[in-house]
């Protein structure tokens, strides 16, 4: 199908699972180095050790995956879709993959020590899956875990760069017209003819993301039991290669507080406060 039209960040990394390129999972074009810059940072943040289980939630390319295989007692990377899982699965059969939002996690409650969930809740649209999704990372937390959640941007960077957010081929063609003139306009004509005799395709995007100043995102946290222990400007590489400050993004490192906040009109043990208990391993929930 030439014109392929979405409406959530699932499809996208579905589609983008069918790359041969691997790094296209990490969602930053043929920005590599910024990935594997990203990724370090991370690693360097959060410092696993030896004993420590490590789960990083919506794991991209795996980057950070591959610097804690052997470093680590255990480490898991979730997927967002079986496309992504299997894609990784073949280029990477060392490493160990779930497919799962981060709304719902399939590992036992007090399993992990090292949280790691990046560039990842900004594609989430609603507040009340963000919220799910942060309070799954306390649920899965040990006591003394560090949880690592980066890239929140204080804006909606779509509209700030006027990119078009529909599945109306005329209508992307018109915002094409109208925001970057006839040059890219006639350009994506040209694209559209080929994708229709050829083989390459278009996609539509009518996702929104999530978006959150500092005070609201330590606060929204805090409510879903996550501690603040430092914020800052998100890192990354500019084109030179110089590492530069995000103009929007934000990156939060929080551990466990101790008591798990219920979420409203459910009652679960998952969510009960827990004593801190030795190291064991996660494990995919009801195995
Ligand atoms: C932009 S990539 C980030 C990759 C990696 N964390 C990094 O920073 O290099 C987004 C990742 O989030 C995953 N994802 C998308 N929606 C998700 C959701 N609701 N819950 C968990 N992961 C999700 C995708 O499968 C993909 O792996």
């Amino acid at each position: 199908m030439p014109v392929l039209r979405i409406n959530n960040y699932l499809d996208y990394y579905r589609l983008r699972a069918q790359s041969k390129d691997l790094h296209a999972l990490a969602g930053r074009y043929d920005n590599t180095a910024t990935t594997e810059f990203v990724n370090r940072t991370i690693w360097e943040k959060i410092a696993p050790g030896r004993a420590d289980v490590l789960l990083d939630i919506g794991c991209g390319d795996a980057s950070l995956l591959k610097m804690a295989h052997g470093r680590v007692l255990e480490c898991i990377g979730t997927t967002s879709t079986p496309e992504e899982k299997a894609r990784l699965e073949s280029a990477l059969p060392d490493l160990r993959f779930i497919v799962s939002t981060g709304q719902v996690l399939p590992l036992e409650s007090g399993s992990v020590s090292k949280i790691v969930c990046n560039s990842v809740l900004l594609l989430i649209e609603d507040e009340s899956d963000v919220r799910a999704a942060l309070r799954e990372m306390v649920r899965v937390a040990r006591t003394d875990a560090t949880i690592w959640v980066g890239e929140i941007p204080t804006r909606d960077e779509a509209e700030y760069y006027g990119q078009y957010r529909g599945n109306s081929m005329f209508g992307f063609l018109r915002h094409l017209l109208r925001h970057q003139g006839l040059r890219a306009f006639f350009g994506m004509i040209r694209r559209w003819l080929k994708a229709v005799v050829g083989t390459e395709q278009i996609i539509l995007n009518a996702a929104r993301g999530f978006c959150l100043e500092p005070e609201r995102m330590i606060a929204l946290a805090r409510d879903c039991g996550l501690l603040l222990t430092t914020y800052s400007r998100h890192k990354e590489l500019d084109a030179a290669g110089k590492v530069a400050d995000s103009k929007f993004r934000y990156d939060y490192v929080f551990t466990r507080s101790e008591t798990i906040p219920l979420p409203q009109n459910v009652t679960d043990a998952r969510c009960q406060p827990k004593t801190p208990s030795p190291p064991t391993l996660p494990r995919m929930a009801g195995t």
